[in-house]
């Protein structure tokens, strides 16, 4: 099995060259191409050129400030909800541009999940809770409503914590069970991808193992990309993983290999724990 690399950019100034593989039998879900993009005069992201694979679990690390929020936002196209920001490049989905113009953003929106680094549960019932984006689709048959809130919270390995008082508050439950109550109301809808933004940041380590048990659980079904602080988290639960360092991916590869066998000095540096 020979994997194929070819070097596209790399940032000025310096020998890193950007790896960007494509993996045999693993076939590209997200192909982001050429990516820049910009808050107003700032520019965060720049000359991005990678393919994340489907049903696999890619870890995006790296220092604060380097873009790994803002590539995540810009999968489901969360980004424009802000004023003066724009983009050149592009981002294709399942073989489509996100941007087409007969793409609707909602649509982009309930194929490609979200997650947040603090659980956001509504002060609603743990049901209302789950099935909040199928009323908002118009959804109203109760026998839908009731079997997506059983397979979603099934799938995030809450339903036997909480089968017993599905229309109690969420806010009663524990930081954990919000999150996994989170996941349960971002699959709902049956996205294709599903984003999380650290999401065991707010979370202690028992509840943080669960969370990456089942994000291994999950990727039967979704192709997941985490952003994560945590290198233990990241071999522990990912596939792949892109290096993000100002801006641009300096190394994107199997998680494997970005541990044990980096291309470039800040990767190795960054994943030993020299700075970050
Ligand atoms: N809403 C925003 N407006 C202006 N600049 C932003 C905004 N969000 C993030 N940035 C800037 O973009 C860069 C990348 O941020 P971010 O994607 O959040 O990085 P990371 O997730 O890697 O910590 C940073 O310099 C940050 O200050
Ligand atoms: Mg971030």
């Amino acid at each position: 099995m020979t994997e194929k690399s070819q070097s596209v950019s790399a940032a000025p100034g310096s020998d890193e060259v950007l790896k960007v593989p494509q993996f045999p039998g693993c076939p590209d879900f997200i192909t982001v191409r050429d990516f820049n993009f910009f808050y107003g005069e700032k520019q965060a992201l720049k000359d991005i050129t990678l393919e994340i694979p489907e049903r696999q679990v890619t870890a995006f690390i790296g220092p604060s400030g380097c873009g790994k929020t803002t590539l995540l936002r810009n999968f489901n196209r969360m980004n424009e909800l802000i004023d003066g920001v724009r983009h050149t490049g592009d981002i294709k989905i399942a073989g489509r541009s996100i941007w087409d113009p007969s793409v609707e953003v909602v649509a982009v929106r309930r194929f490609v999940g979200m997650v947040f680094q603090k659980p956001n549960a509504f002060a609603k019932s743990i049901y209302e809770n789950v099935v909040y984006g199928l009323r908002i689709a118009g959804v109203r048959e109760r026998a839908v409503l009731d079997e997506a809130a059983e397979r979603s919270l099934g799938s995030a390995a809450l339903w036997e914590e909480v089968k017993d008082r599905l229309h109690e508050s969420a806010l009663g439950l524990s930081g954990g069970q919000m999150q996994r109550l989170c996941i349960a109301r971002a699959i709902a809808n049956r996205p294709k991808v599903l984003l999380m933004d650290e999401p065991c940041s707010a979370l202690d380590p028992i509840a943080t193992i669960r969370i990456e048990e089942l994000i291994k659980e999950l990727k039967k079904d979704f192709t997941i990309v985490i952003v994560t602080h945590n290198m233990q988290q990241a071999t522990r639960c990912s596939d792949f993983c892109g290096f993000f360092y100002l801006g641009r991916v300096l190394e994107f590869d199997r998680t494997e290999s970005i541990f044990n066998d980096p291309l470039g000095k800040r990767t190795e540096d960054y994943v030993t724990g020299r700075f970050g």
